[in-house]
């Protein structure tokens, strides 16, 4: 079987252009301008490049958008001082903090200075409990692209045995937990999570209707584990080298080229889910701006 390469690109630039509209709609009718601030700490390269593609595509919808630069040893006070000052800023809607944060920093202080309401990520506690009990909330931006993809792709969810190959608090723990609620559109899977520590997780991947990975290891899922005509979504972004022009080499979790060959469905690294949590980051920042201006929105 040939696999339909899933177009996350395409899906992705299709909701920017909508998202593009509705902020051109909103300044001329109201004067909004959805407001995005980015803070990066350190010197990754990853999150420098993730961080750049974030404020490019905020300027290109129309949003205002900041970006903090911290040195590797501001300390945690300073940031939480930084949150602070956005928290209260009222030209702005949603506040990133890119992870992971030095080792000297307490991550889970930070999330929580962040005000619930402009937590665009869907990280803070406020939204992760309202995700788990069904309320309208941020979604955190990979698993809402997930959902976004699965639908897309006309994708039936509902009943189908779903499995999900790590247990991040990013990725694995709220993929899984949207798959399984009770929605009217992409949910109602049955649902399993695989770790580090699952046993047999061949056997478990081989079940999978719907077969998510995100465990940050180059092409760990292999062909021989998963199942003919499958739907496999790769979350993975993992650089494996530098092309001579200094640019990096990336590939997923999964091994694309003999994984596609077996499967109807794959999202290939890159052009898969990477496009669609930038594009999930605006959409929610553009909600966030509606509802702090007493709007109706998709966040409360
Ligand atoms: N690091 C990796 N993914 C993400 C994300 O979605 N948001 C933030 N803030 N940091 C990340």
């Amino acid at each position: 079987m040939a696999a339909k390469i899933i177009d996350g690109k395409s899906i992705a630039q299709e909701i920017r252009e909508k998202i593009k509209k509705e902020v051109e709609e909103l300044k001329e009718k109201y004067d909004i301008v959805p407001g995005l601030v980015t803070i990066l700490v350190g010197y990754d390269p990853a999150s420098i490049s993730y961080v750049k593609g974030k404020q490019k595509i905020a300027q290109a919808l129309g949003f205002y958008s900041v970006e903090e630069r911290l040195p590797e040893n501001v300390s945690e006070d300073e940031l939480i001082k930084l949150i602070d000052k956005y928290n209260k800023d009222l030209k702005i809607h949603g506040i990133l903090v890119q992870l992971p944060l030095p080792k000297s920093i307490n991550e889970r202080r930070v999330i929580n200075a962040i005000d619930p309401r402009k937590d665009v990520d869907g990280f803070h506690p406020i939204n992760v409990g309202k995700m788990i009990i069904g309320e309208p909330c941020f979604l955190p931006c990979t698993p809402y692209g997930i959902l976004v993809i699965l639908e897309k792709i006309g994708c039936q969810v509902e009943g189908a045995e779903a499995v999900v190959v790590g247990r991040s608090n990013i990725v694995g723990k709220p993929i899984a937990n949207l798959l399984m609620q009770k929605r009217k559109t992409v949910g109602n899977a049955t649902v399993t999570i695989c770790h580090t520590r699952t046993k047999d997780l061949a056997f478990h991947t081989k079940r999978a209707d719907i077969l998510i990975v995100a465990v940050g290891k180059p092409k760990f899922i292999t062909a021989d584990m998963v199942k003919e005509g499958a739907i496999v979504i790769d979350v993975g972004v993992n650089r494996i080298g530098t092309t001579p022009e200094g640019k990096a080499i990336l590939c997923g979790d999964v091994d694309f080229d003999a994984v596609k060959e077996k499967v109807s469905a794959i999202t290939p690294v890159p052009g898969g889910v990477g496009p669609m949590t930038i594009t999930m980051l605006m959409k929610n920042t553009l909600e966030a701006a509606k509802m702090w201006n007493g709007l109706p929105n998709e966040v409360e």
